[in-house]
């Protein structure tokens, strides 16, 4: 049940007349922040008065005297300036309660047209080994998908697998020049991971060697103007000194960054250097960068050893991915690499040329833009196509394939202005039957605020995060001291099946937890942490219902027997705290949706974990004042325990029975 939109549809019928647009001032429904208030608000009569010259409060009492909802609400009233307070009748709790009871749903309505969703989401490049930032869109996408699905969607997950670019083209470089045919068909994966690793700190090397001198006299220039700023800021009078001192200090800041990029820059350059073995690789190997992409260029053009080593590394890349998709329980429906769409890239470019959509300038193939300064290049000069041209193929495909109403691409925001452009090409293009979404999200950052790296400058694995995380979890919650309380005792595999469900949880829900498009800093301690807003948290609030139920000797249908016979009755507030929470189940779904952002379904589960745990702490259910009120209470407990397990299911997280 969606109360909002229940209220909205009888707010549509009271504004009739009043407005010409019902609709958006109806949509002013929002849930009161203090039960003072009642449960829902309406704050529609503040705008509408100014449109229709009246007074505000006037406008409220009008809507009140029209507003039908006597059959759910108590009587509306109108509080300080306009507001519209609503608090639902205790009878209607109690009729959704019963709902919810029966419907293993949770009283969460389906879409009522389930058209077709893809998602596009996680995409690695694969050959390279998977590092902290692939984690984001893993799982933002798939806490995506299982919403959508859960609201009744077709999903349609893909993952846009890079698996036909420059990183082939390093591990084809590398396997040809420091491979050892032997060990890679040993022990393909390690030893692929190993040669890309070598070949890309040469790559890296020869940009550092070339960056140095720039970035020397970039630090120069950017010294020069913290001194010429400060010194304005010295002579500045009162009126000048604020927008002076800020000026310096995004000189300084500006300068610190310099200074860092600078520092990474000389480690990439001293890795090597200081290496005997290295430096001599990278001197015999001085033109590494270009020959990884004739390497490339090669595979492209259907060269056929590069095509063979291609079709002999690419299936053990995806093993290894997919090992740790296993781990992070990630499904995909399709894995339609970006090789799937290599064959219709001629074709594509054929067609926007032939139909005057796209023109050649200085020899590349453009689609021009209004509202962008460049042009998206879909064939470069030397034929080569490019991510944009396979992203138009791949819009192709999917309308054709899946007839989707909505395409939605889970991708880092540092990939904003290719969505931009190629939602614009696809417009430009006649791709308008589906409605295109950039989800996109900011950076993974260390505990010192900088992107996450290990020591010798290489970003963090993803499968060592994973270990480190389980570790963790399981000195928090199965550390001696609370291992004692457990009866019958946990043995082994029971606490290493806890570890794990609450360490991979842990990653998942807090980097679920942070909105999507801010940065946030990785801190294992704060996100399995047993108190905060963790799913640690969340998950143990889940095995306390499960307690209760077990202790009660109570079963799902014994509760649902107990409800029959006593029927349902609030008789404490933290009661109804708790069963207004449940019923928000379905907002927060929908919510979900509406902006893409996990976060609000993570928010409202701490939240149902809140309510909960005052509800325990001001009403016995076990030691009830009576059967009737026990059951009402067990009733309670045990659609809390649902819509967690429920909840926490749909952003991807297992619970336990007992932790
Ligand atoms: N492989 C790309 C990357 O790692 C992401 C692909 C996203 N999906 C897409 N259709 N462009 O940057």
């Amino acid at each position: 049940m969606h109360i909002p939109h229940l209220l909205q549809q009888r707010f549509v019928d009271a504004l009739q007349g009043l407005t010409d647009d019902p609709d958006s001032f109806a949509s002013m429904i929002r849930a009161t922040t203090d039960p003072i208030h009642g449960d829902y608000q309406c704050n529609a009569a503040m705008p509408l008065c100014k449109q229709i010259g009246q007074d505000a409060r006037w406008v409220a009492e009008t809507l009140v005297s029209r507003l039908k909802v006597a059959d759910f609400c108590e009587e509306p009233t109108v509080a300080g300036p306009g507001f519209i307070n609503l608090k639902l009748q205790d009878a209607f709790l109690v009729d959704q309660l019963k709902n919810m009871l029966g419907d293993s749903r949770c009283g969460v309505a389906e879409v009522p047209s389930a058209t077709n969703i893809v998602i596009d989401f996680s995409s690695p490049n694969v050959a390279k080994p998977m590092h902290v930032g692939h984690i984001r869109s893993t799982v933002i996408g798939d806490a995506l998908a299982r919403t959508l699905k859960f609201l009744g969607y077709q999903t349609i997950t893909d993952n846009h697998l890079g698996d036909w670019g420059t990183q082939f083209g390093i591990i084809i470089y590398g396997y040809k020049h420091f491979g050892d045919p032997d060990v890679v068909d040993a022990d393909p994966v390690p030893e692929l991971s190993k040669l890309y690793r070598h070949v890309n700190q040469l790559i890296e090397y020869r940009k550092a060697l070339d960056a140095a001198p720039k970035m020397e006299a970039q630090i120069a220039a950017a010294e020069q103007e913290v001194v010429s700023s400060k010194a304005i800021a010295e002579q500045a009078d009162a009126k000048e000194k604020k927008k002076a001192n800020k000026l310096l200090a995004a000189a300084q800041r500006r300068l610190v960054t310099l200074n860092d990029d600078f520092i990474s820059i000389q480690g990439k350059i001293s890795a090597v250097e200081s290496n005997a073995a290295l430096l001599a690789d990278a001197e015999k190997h001085s033109t590494v960068d270009v020959a990884v992409l004739q390497e490339t260029a090669k595979l492209h053009h259907g060269d056929e050893q590069n095509l063979a080593l291609w079709m002999k590394f690419l299936p053990h890349c995806k093993d290894e991915i997919n090992r740790i998709y296993h781990r992070l329980d990630v499904q995909f429906d399709h894995t339609l690499g970006e090789s799937f769409y290599h064959p219709m890239l001629a074709g594509v470019v054929e067609k926007l040329t032939s139909s005057g959509l796209a023109s050649t300038s200085d020899g590349a193939v453009c689609v021009f833009l209004d509202g962008f300064e460049a042009p998206m290049i879909v064939q470069k000069q030397d034929g080569a196509y490019l991510y944009a041209t396979t992203d138009i193929a791949t819009i192709e495909y999917r309308l054709k394939t899946f007839q989707p109403s909505e395409i939605v691409y889970v991708v880092d925001t540092r990939q904003s202005e290719h969505f931009e452009k190629l939602f614009a090409a696809a417009k430009k293009l006649g791709m308008t039957d589906a409605k295109l979404v950039h989800v996109n999200f900011g950076t993974v950052l260390g505990e010192d605020g900088k992107p996450m790296k290990t020591r010798s400058g290489s970003l963090i694995g993803l499968e060592s995060l994973l270990d480190d995380a389980v570790e963790r979890a399981r000195q928090v919650v199965c550390n001696p001291d609370r291992l004692q309380s457990f009866d019958p005792p946990m043995d082994e595999a029971e606490q290493q099946a806890i570890a794990e469900i609450v360490g991979i949880g842990a990653i998942k829900f807090a980097d679920l937890g942070h909105h999507r498009t801010s940065d946030y800093r990785f801190s294992l301690d704060k996100m399995v942490a047993l108190d905060g807003n963790t799913s640690t948290y969340v998950q143990y609030s889940y095995a306390r219902t499960q307690k209760i139920l077990e202790r009660a000797e109570k079963a799902e249908s014994d509760v649902t027997a107990m409800v029959q016979q006593y029927g349902i009755e609030l008789t404490h507030p933290a009661e109804r705290s708790l069963a207004l929470m449940l019923l928000k189940f379905e907002e927060a779904l929908v919510a979900v949706h509406k902006d893409y952002a996990p976060n609000l379904l993570v928010e409202y589960l701490l939240e149902t974990a809140k309510v909960y745990s005052k509800f325990n702490e001001s009403c016995h259910v076990l030691r009830a004042e009576s059967e009737a009120i026990q059951a009402t209470r067990l009733m309670l407990v045990c659609l809390c325990g649902r819509v967690l397990a429920l909840g926490l299911n749909i952003l991807g997280v297992g619970v336990v029975p007992r932790m």
